[in-house]
């Protein structure tokens, strides 16, 4: 009875705490401190984009030691991973949204942000062009552009839709990248389900809207495809079953499988599950055209031979993995140096973009021999923060010591404390300056693949543990919800799995 007792206080406290501690978030979240104003004596540190490099830069980054300015046309930071949910409704886009203002306005010093996007930058001059395609979002707005000079300079603009220049692709596709794409190929599913169960429809029109086809097999085309196999079991199914056994998914990777990053047993796994959700995979088939309703691709066959296939779609999601953004061309073509690089800005082990001074790269648009991943991107924008500050440590006891020494020349009496003084200061800079390389700690890969399973390759001490399966998925989504960016999205994320469970998805098509 004893222990019964005190596991009941325990159990009490906990819970106390743990409220305790939410409140004090949700307030803490609502009423930030004043913030210390920018001081034109310090450097300016001017940061491209909002997405996982930028924003785990700014995180981490003491304010207070630059003036900071951040550029993005995109004025939240995006939890990329959960965005596949997103396209059938299971997971609400302003879920995964979390304001940059919001991030920026809990920092100690105040940092300016300018909704714009940088067109190019003059490594010479130190200044970076922006433009604010008004346009587009306030009618009859004009498109502004301005110059903004900095000291020093962090790229982190991601990477575009990669589309080969295969012809058809842009004008007919829908990608998966944005929140915008997750909307759009939302508003699509619908369209074709309603035009499929449209009085009269003819049975070759409801099969070409009905088949969803998503080229390329990597984590982004399978994940996709997975959550679509989802939405058409557990809710069109229930709601229109008049047509939903004409529903297919199509999945064409150019590779011999799936996932090409994930180990020999996952790919497996991944695609007999795909096959037994009846997601037919077509594999070493490579899209060479894209028409108004059909794909055109070429199949190596067993024998080697080569077969001209079309097939018809409702619905095209083309995810082919990354492409350089203009910005990022645009300044390869300025550094003799950068002239041997494709996939982005070359970088060293500290991130510098070779061939300059004072410029870094983070993220997709960086290469530094990792995998354009969130966890990279978001370790590389930590490790700049931490540099960052470090420097600026280091400038500021640079400039004591050197104040010190001034003040020994002149010989006042307390020099022995000077001389003390300036010896700790020294010992403190050397432990300061000596910042170790970056290097990546890979934390694991992780992807869903439908039918609440998914796919885990976790570093296991010095090998490799490879699952898949529903437990992993129950990984997979405590692993996702933990990574969040904030409690705000914690519990909206939370909230829709278990709306979307009690209630099924909303299948309206705004
Ligand atoms: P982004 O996060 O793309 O951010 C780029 C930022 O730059 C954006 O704010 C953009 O608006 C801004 N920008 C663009 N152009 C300009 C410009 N000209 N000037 C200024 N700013 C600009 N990785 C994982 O590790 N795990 C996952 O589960 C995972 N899931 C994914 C799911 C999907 C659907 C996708 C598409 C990707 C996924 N990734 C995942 C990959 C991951 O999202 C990227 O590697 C990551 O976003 C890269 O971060 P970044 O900061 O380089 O770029
Ligand atoms: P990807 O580059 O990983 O895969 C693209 C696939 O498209 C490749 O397998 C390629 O062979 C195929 N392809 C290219 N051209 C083709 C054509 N013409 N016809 C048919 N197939 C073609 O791209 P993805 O999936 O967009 O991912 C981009 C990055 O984001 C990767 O680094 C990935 O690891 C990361 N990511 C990670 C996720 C996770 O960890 N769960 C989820 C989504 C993305």
């Amino acid at each position: 009875r004893r222990t019964l007792r005190w596991t009941w206080r325990f159990t009490y406290l906990s819970v106390l705490a743990t409220v305790g501690y939410t409140c004090y978030v949700v307030w803490d979240d609502r009423h930030p401190n004043e913030q210390v104003q920018p001081d034109p004596a310090k450097k300016t540190l001017v940061v491209l984009g909002t997405g996982w490099g930028s924003v785990g830069l700014l995180k981490n980054l003491d304010t207070e030691n630059y003036n900071v300015i951040v550029v993005s046309p995109r004025n939240y930071f995006l939890f990329t991973p959960l965005l596949p949910s997103c396209t059938t409704g299971l997971i609400e886009h302003r879920s995964i949204m979390e304001p940059v203002r919001t991030i920026l306005r809990h920092k100690k010093a105040a940092v300016k942000y300018y909704e714009a996007e940088a067109s190019s930058v003059d490594p010479e001059r130190k200044v970076v062009k922006i433009v604010d395609n008004a346009d587009g979002k306030t009618k009859g707005a004009k498109t502004a552009e301005t110059e903004i000079p900095y000291d020093m300079l962090v790229i982190g603009v991601g990477a575009e839709n990669a589309t080969f220049g295969i012809p058809g692709v842009r004008e007919n596709s829908c990608f998966l990248k944005e929140i915008g794409d997750a909307q759009l190929i939302r508003k699509k599913i619908m369209d074709c389900v309603e035009r499929a169960s449209f009085k009269g429809q003819t049975q070759e029109e409801i099969d070409r809207l009905m088949n969803f086809v998503v080229v390329g097999g990597g984590p982004t085309g399978v994940e996709f495809a997975g959550e679509l196999r989802d939405f058409f079991e557990e809710d069109i199914k229930q709601l229109i079953p008049e047509i939903s056994h004409r529903f297919k998914v199509t999945l064409i990777e150019a590779l011999p499988n799936v996932l090409p990053s994930f180990s020999k047993q996952l790919i497996e796994y991944t695609e007999n599950t795909l096959r037994e959700e009846n997601i037919d995979i077509k594999l070493k088939t490579m899209v060479k055209r894209v028409t108004e309703g059909a794909v055109e691709a070429e199949v190596v066959k067993a024998d080697g031979t080569k077969e001209l296939l079309k097939v018809p779609y409702g619905l095209l999601v083309w995810a082919t993995g990354n492409a350089l953004r203009p910005v990022v061309r645009d300044l390869l073509g300025k550094i003799p140096a950068q002239k041997d690089s494709r996939r982005g800005l070359a970088v060293n082990e500290y991130l510098v973009v070779q061939g300059t001074r004072d410029i870094w790269a983070v993220g997709d648009c960086a290469v530094a021999g990792y995998a354009p991943t969130a966890q990279v991107a978001s370790q590389e924008g930590t490790f700049l923060a931490r540099l960052f500050n470090n420097m600026a440590k280091t400038d500021a006891h640079e400039g004591r010591i050197k104040e010190l020494s001034s003040s020994l020349n002149l010989k006042q009496g307390n020099s022995a404390e000077v001389a003390t003084e300036i010896e700790s200061l020294e010992k403190q800079l050397r432990r300061i300056k000596d910042v170790k390389p970056f290097k990546y700690s890979h934390q694991g890969s992780l992807a869903y693949i439908g039918s609440e399973k998914a796919v885990a390759d976790v570093p296991w001490f010095n090998g490799n543990f490879a699952a898949g399966g529903s437990l992993t998925f129950l990984f997979w989504r405590s692993a996702y919800l933990s990574m969040c960016f904030s409690s705000r999205n914690r519990v909206l994320v939370l909230l829709d799995w278990l709306k979307s469970k009690a209630f099924g998805r909303d299948v309206s098509r705004e």
